[in-house]
């Protein structure tokens, strides 16, 4: 492995214009391709952790330098025992970075200015420490305080001993990475480094590495210049100063489909009802706190390419509000007269000018999901709904999973119980194909 860096660094080196990826994998030097980065191509952030399959990141640089990225490279001090900073820094054009503490490169260009200034972050080898690490929130070396630093994707590719990726542990941060939006490539089936283990902790190859890559870039841009609105979260609605009638929503579906949408490039405007939640990135939130509320401000961000009703909307308030607080009194139980509150959804769904070009509405049942979220579909006039069950039994009120259905006018996908980040990422991505459809 050593003889192969050596190679491509005197090769490099000796004539400059020619890639030296090209030795990596021959065929690929008879293919067509950008061998130059395109100026304003794609930035990733390439962090290369310590395992043996770190000598196959060299090659992964120039598979996405082939596909236009311009890459910036992190070496944890694990990854120097089996690539040197020169080898990678050959490759990226640039000096690697290395070091937390280094001042040079602090002043230069800072972790968080490393962690910002890039579109995805790759980490391959992705080892169990390195995961494990990520999971736990750990921010020790210059790897981990990035990872912990940036707000942009994460592309991990594990690699590892088999039983090391079977392990109880691994198994647990691998989900706590997918439940934080993570995305994961590979580990593959195969020998192992050790001679005569075989099984599942390969890393993926590079070129599978630069596709997922290349795939998560291209979803990041799936919705710019479309407009999102989304709403979120319960509303309360006042019974006298100190109490109000409210629900279960923790706005957490609905906050995780607006961050889906503005990573994928879109103008989001979340209308939120009291949630106990950080603003999601990159999102103008404009926080309500009664249906009423939420309804104005709905009609007040359109127009909208996309709606989506997320929101837990109280069907009634309290007839009046008592401007002091209700007292106490024997033996009289005040009665709480209910009046309508606007349906949202149905208002915009059924509006004749203005509409969005999809309208999304969540249908939360306790018995008869797919039928009742049906029937939802054609009485609020909506293009599509998700439907979840919300019964206590479901956890999803308030919880981190969610198993929805996709009632649409052609039918009902059952998707899979994931958590609530992955069906907001799945929801964006149909989104995004649904308007690019309407558009042709
Ligand atoms: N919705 C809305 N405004 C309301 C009530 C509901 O925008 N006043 C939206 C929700 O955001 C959701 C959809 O309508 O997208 C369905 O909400 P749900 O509570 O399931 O249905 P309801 O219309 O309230 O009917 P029911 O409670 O009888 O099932």
């Amino acid at each position: 492995m050593e003889d192969e860096v050596r190679v491509i660094l005197r090769d490099a080196a000796a004539e400059p214009d020619r890639d030296a990826a090209d030795r990596f994998t021959p065929a690929a030097s008879s293919k067509p391709r950008a061998a130059t980065p395109i100026k304003d191509g794609p930035r990733i952030l390439l962090i290369i952790g310590g395992g043996i399959a770190a000598y196959k990141s060299l090659d992964l640089i120039r598979r996405l330098q082939e596909r236009g990225a311009l890459l910036r490279c992190i070496l944890t001090a694990a990854a120097q025992h089996f690539v040197t900073p020169l080898a990678a820094g050959a490759l990226v054009g640039e000096r690697v970075f290395t070091d937390l503490f280094d001042p040079q490169s602090e002043f230069d260009v800072g972790h968080i200015r490393l962690a910002r200034d890039t579109d995805l972050v790759v980490v391959a080898p992705a080892t169990a420490d390195l995961l494990a690490k990520m999971a736990g929130g750990h921010s020790d070396d210059l790897a981990t305080a990035v990872l912990l630093a940036t707000d942009r994707p994460i592309l991990i590719a594990p690699a590892m001993n088999p039983r090391m990726w079977a392990a109880r542990g691994t198994t647990r941060n691998l989900a706590q990475l997918t439940a934080d939006g993570v995305c994961v490539v590979g580990p593959n089936a195969g020998e192992m480094a050790e001679r005569g283990e075989t099984g599942l902790g390969r890393m993926a190859e590079p070129p599978e590495i630069a596709a997922a890559a290349e795939s998560i870039l291209r979803r990041g841009a799936a919705l710019a210049g479309k407009r999102i609105i989304v709403t979120s979260g319960p509303t309360h609605e006042p019974i006298d100063p100190v109490r109000y009638i409210a629900n279960r929503s923790s706005g957490k579906q609905g906050h995780a489909i607006a961050a889906a949408a503005a990573a994928a490039g879109a103008d989001v405007v979340v209308i939120s009802g009291p949630v106990n939640l950080p603003d999601p990135p990159g999102v103008t939130v404009i926080r309500v706190e009664t249906a009423q509320q939420m309804f104005e401000a709905a009609e007040a961000a359109l127009p909208a390419d996309a709606a989506i009703f997320a929101a837990a909307v109280a069907d009634w308030r309290s007839e009046s509000e008592s401007a002091r607080k209700i007292k106490k009194q024997p033996g009289r139980t005040p009665t709480l007269k209910l009046t309508e509150n606007p349906d949202i959804l149905s208002s915009v769904a059924h509006r004749t000018s203005g509409r969005p070009r999809l309208v999304v509405g969540f249908a939360a049942e306790t018995d008869d999901v797919i039928a009742n979220a049906q029937a939802k579909r054609i009485k609020k006039g909506c293009d599509w709904i998700v439907a979840n069950d919300v019964s206590a039994e479901s956890g999803v009120m308030g919880g981190d999973m969610n198993s929805v259905h996709l009632v649409t006018g052609s039918g009902v996908e059952s998707w899979p119980p994931q958590g609530k980040d992955q069906v907001a990422r799945a929801l964006i991505e149909r989104i995004a194909t649904a308007l690019d459809e309407a558009k042709r």
